[in-house]
């Protein structure tokens, strides 16, 4: 019985490191313009991309994002969880969106995200939004980044489009 003690030990030593990465891996807390700052309201209001970008948000994206890019509805989170699915994930400086370079976002909004259960919890937008509202979409959702994201994403956006060109001068 000397084993088995040890390898419960062993896991649960396992267990709290484990939990230990995940608090100390959690986003850190950034400022962003908040939603409803006057500031931003302007800022929107001067650049017609960024208006049809929040109207396209606002209808398409809003009523599972989060109005603010926030993400699911906290009090619907743990219900999902239980059921084993992915949570909408916010489209904020807390999320990973910023992390993707627009090509990829424009694939996802084209084609969604599809489960094992073949479920689209991430529904296709192809022929629903064009291709110039995606990037619309995708100005809007960047005035929740830090100015660091915006960079970030920008840079990951201009490998991308060098890696496609290679490709093609390469015949795929
Ligand atoms: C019915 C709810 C729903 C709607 C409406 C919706 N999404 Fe999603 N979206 C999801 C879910 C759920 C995921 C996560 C899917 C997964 O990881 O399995 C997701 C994931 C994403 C991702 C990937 C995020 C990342 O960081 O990897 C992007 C980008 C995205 N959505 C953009 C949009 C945009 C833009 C719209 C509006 C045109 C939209 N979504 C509308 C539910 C929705």
């Amino acid at each position: 019985m000397q084993l088995p003690r040890l390898l419960m030990f062993l896991l649960a030593a396992v267990m709290i490191i484990l939990a230990g990465c995940q608090t100390s891996s959690e986003p850190p807390v950034v400022a962003v313009r908040p939603t409803d700052s006057p500031e931003r309201a302007a800022m929107i209001a001067a650049d017609q991309n960024l208006v049809t970008g929040q109207t396209v948000y606002n209808l398409r994206c809003a009523h599972c994002h989060g109005y603010a890019g926030e993400g699911q509805l906290l009090s619907t989170v743990p219900n999902t969880e239980q059921l084993g699915l992915h949570t909408v994930p916010p489209h904020d400086a807390t999320g990973h969106t910023w992390q993707h370079p627009s090509q990829l976002i424009e694939l996802v909004v084209l084609n969604g995200i599809q489960n094992p259960l073949e479920h689209y919890p991430m529904p296709p937008f192809e022929g629903v939004v064009t291709e110039t509202e995606i990037d619309q979409l995708i100005a809007y959702m960047s005035l929740w980044w830090t100015d660091d994201q915006r960079a970030w994403q920008a840079q990951v956006t201009q490998r991308r489009a060098e890696l496609d060109a290679e490709y093609e001068v390469n015949g795929k």
